[in-house]
């Protein structure tokens, strides 16, 4: 629709934007000037308390100074209620007492299309409901149980049934009035290239309908329950209603969920944001069935400053992620940002919240990671940078990165973190040259904080012995569980065992991770769990990875410590330079860090700590390291 020159000044004109937006907003009286159209709230674009957002009825703008929002009236709605650019302007022009000019006869021909098609979309998700409640669909309804899906979650995700026919849904919805042409158009029925009658698109296949954020049902998910189907998800095609890269499965209810305080988390799947949402997370979405594009991330960002990214933890998974990466650093700056969540390998939300309860994943998310580490992984895992060129080609593809964020704080910001991290790893640049640490030092794979857990150092221990045991520690959980190996892999790598039975199966369990299974390390091994202390046997998979974590982080800040006192002592009398500088401060952080460890370990330090610490020292310089005979 064109709308006459001036039509939109007149609306800026006749309605103050404050009224716009004080709908959405509760005015800081104190800070406001109401005479002169001068008003404060503490802003709806990002959480938080004081008023920096700021709205000026005689320029019609509005502006935060937190995080930056900034436009009109018009802007305001799109942004904050989720309105399209005409719907906006339809309220506005009502609140204005201006009549709406009317739409140009092929614009409304378009928009009746919609409309047509969308009466279409509707009676099939309400086919599909009903087909479900058939005798055909007895099995659909055992497989739905059988993923854990009560009568509640059927309602509410409205899912449906596709039985298994050519015909059916086409001949109903043509029973209905609807012809053959707006029932393909509307990707229900599938037109054989060849020429013939439309037939069925879903068949055989449980169904999710898709809404969009006005909650209009603009295409379906289909789900094989066969396993042997050709494809696992069939999703509706594009059509003039179903654009796959600009929605968002769930959105409407996850927007009115986040309004209310809640995060709003991405996965990957149908199937997973339903779990999440039963869960108690109902800020859940999904993209459908492609990967998350630009739009889908700005759509996101419209409703939340910090999406958290809970992709499978399997290989496409954590692909994606990375993907991820390059997509959303040219548009991230201040209440734009990413986190994510890093997944066990070979789950998904849905695979985790059934194993391990809607804490464990609560957990998880609460500890995700911002897009920064996720660069940072990225680049580093699993490589050793023990010459000026790995160095000098890995601090050029962090400068790439980083050059692509357009925000200059943010960019500044990213700059910093990174070389702090680059610190870590292999220090400034030193005039002296490699020590053997630099080369061992490993990087670290998860920069989350783990839960403290019982790992029994006590804080007397001498330094040798304690270093010992944590590494036995270590050895000992990837020997119990050894599926966390590929997780660790690189840490393991960097682990140099004085004890030739620790350093055989260390090889054992990093030769062994690319077995289907990992298990095959253990059985070379003679662990036997009944001698293995309590407290270790009886974990979890996922207790057991943040004790490893935490073990592995104890004794690399053991390690790191051990080098910076050496460096920074030898180099002060030297020239003070940045590098000098950091060098201190880092050496301050990591004896925090190493004083914090032996500090709750005092506090914990009962009697029975003592005990499992010698049991476990025992047991550790035991048997358990020998190999059986051979066969
Ligand atoms: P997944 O294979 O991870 O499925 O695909 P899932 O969500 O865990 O589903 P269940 O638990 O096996 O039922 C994630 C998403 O990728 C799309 C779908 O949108 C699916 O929800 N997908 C997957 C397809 O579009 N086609 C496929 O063949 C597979
Ligand atoms: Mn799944």
């Amino acid at each position: 629709m064109t709308l006459p020159p001036g039509f939109l000044d007149e609306i800026r004109n006749r309605v103050p934007i404050s009224r716009v937006i004080g709908k959405k907003v509760v005015w800081d009286l104190r800070k406001s000037n109401q005479a002169r159209g001068d008003w404060w709230a503490p802003c709806p674009f990002h959480q938080e308390k004081s008023a920096s957002f700021h709205c000026d009825d005689q320029k019609g703008y509005y502006y935060c100074f937190g995080c930056q929002a900034k436009g009109d009236a018009i802007r305001f709605l799109r942004e904050a209620d989720g309105m399209e650019f005409i719907e906006a302007v339809t309220l506005l022009a009502a609140e204005a007492g201006l009549q709406m000019p009317q739409p140009d006869p092929r614009a409304r021909e378009r928009s009746d299309r919609r409309t047509r098609l969308l009466d279409v979309t509707e009676a099939a998700c309400r086919w599909f409901r009903l087909q479900l409640q058939t005798g055909a669909a007895a099995e659909a309804r055992d497989y739905l149980a059988r993923r854990g899906l009560d009568a509640d979650a059927l309602e509410r995700f409205e899912i449906g049934f596709a039985p298994d026919s050519r015909t059916a849904l086409t001949a109903a919805l043509r029973d209905k009035g609807f012809n053959e042409t707006l029932i393909v158009e509307s990707g229900m029925a599938v037109k054989p290239d060849g020429g013939g009658a439309a037939y069925d698109r879903f068949r055989g296949r449980i169904i999710f309908p898709i809404r969009d954020g006005q909650g209009r049902c603009i295409g379906f998910g289909g789900r094989a329950m066969d396993p042997d189907a050709r494809a696992k998800y069939l999703n509706s095609p594009e059509t003039p209603l179903f654009d796959k890269g600009r929605n968002l499965y769930n959105l409407g209810p996850a927007r009115a969920a986040i309004a209310k305080g809640q995060r709003l988390v991405v996965a990957e799947g149908y199937m997973d944001v339903i779990a999440l949402a039963r869960a108690g997370f109902e800020g859940a979405v999904a993209p459908l069935g492609t990967a998350i594009t630009e739009d889908q991330l700005r759509l996101m960002w419209r409703i939340s400053p910090e999406p958290v990214i809970a992709l499978d933890g399997d290989a496409a998974g954590q692909r994606a992620a990375r993907r991820l990466i390059d997509l959303a650093l040219p548009i991230t700056g201040p209440g734009q940002a990413l986190r994510f969540v890093v997944l066990p390998a070979g789950q998904d939300p849905d695979d985790l919240i059934k194993a391990a309860g809607p804490a464990a994943m609560g957990a998880l998310l609460d500890g995700a990671r911002p897009l920064v580490d996720l660069l940072w992984s990225r680049e580093t895992e699993g490589q050793v940078f023990d010459s000026p060129e790995r160095k000098a080609a890995l601090d050029k593809r962090l400068k790439d990165a980083i050059a692509r964020i357009p925000d200059d704080l943010t960019r500044n910001h990213y700059a910093e973190e990174l070389r702090r991290k680059r610190w870590d790893l292999f220090g400034g640049s030193s005039r002296r040259g490699e020590t053997r640490a630099d080369r061992r030092k490993p990087v670290r794979q998860n920069g989350t904080q783990v839960p403290r857990s019982p790992l029994p150092v006590p804080a007397a221990m001498d330094p040798q012995a304690a270093a010992a045991l944590l590494e036995g520690a270590s050895l000992l959980i990837c020997a119990l569980h050894p599926d966390l190996v590929p997780q660790v892999e690189t840490r393991l790598e960097r682990l140099t065992p004085q004890d030739p039975d620790r350093a055989a199966l260390l090889f054992d369990l990093l030769s062994h991770t690319e077995s289907a299974s990992g298990r095959r390390g253990l059985e070379t091994l003679r662990v036997d769990p009944n001698l293995v202390p309590m407290q270790i046997a009886d974990k979890t998979s996922l207790a057991a990875a943040a004790d490893l974590r935490e073990a592995l982080d104890r004794l690399e800040a053991r390690t790191i410590s051990e080098r910076e006192i050496w460096r920074a002592e030898n180099e002060i009398t030297g020239e003070a330079d940045e590098g000098l500088t950091w060098r201190f401060r880092q050496t301050g952080q990591v004896r925090h860090r190493i004083e914090r460890f032996e500090d709750d370990d005092t506090k914990d330090l009962d009697e029975d700590h003592g005990a499992l610490s010698d049991q476990l020292s025992q047991f550790l310089n035991g048997q358990v390291w020998r190999k059986p005979p051979r066969r």
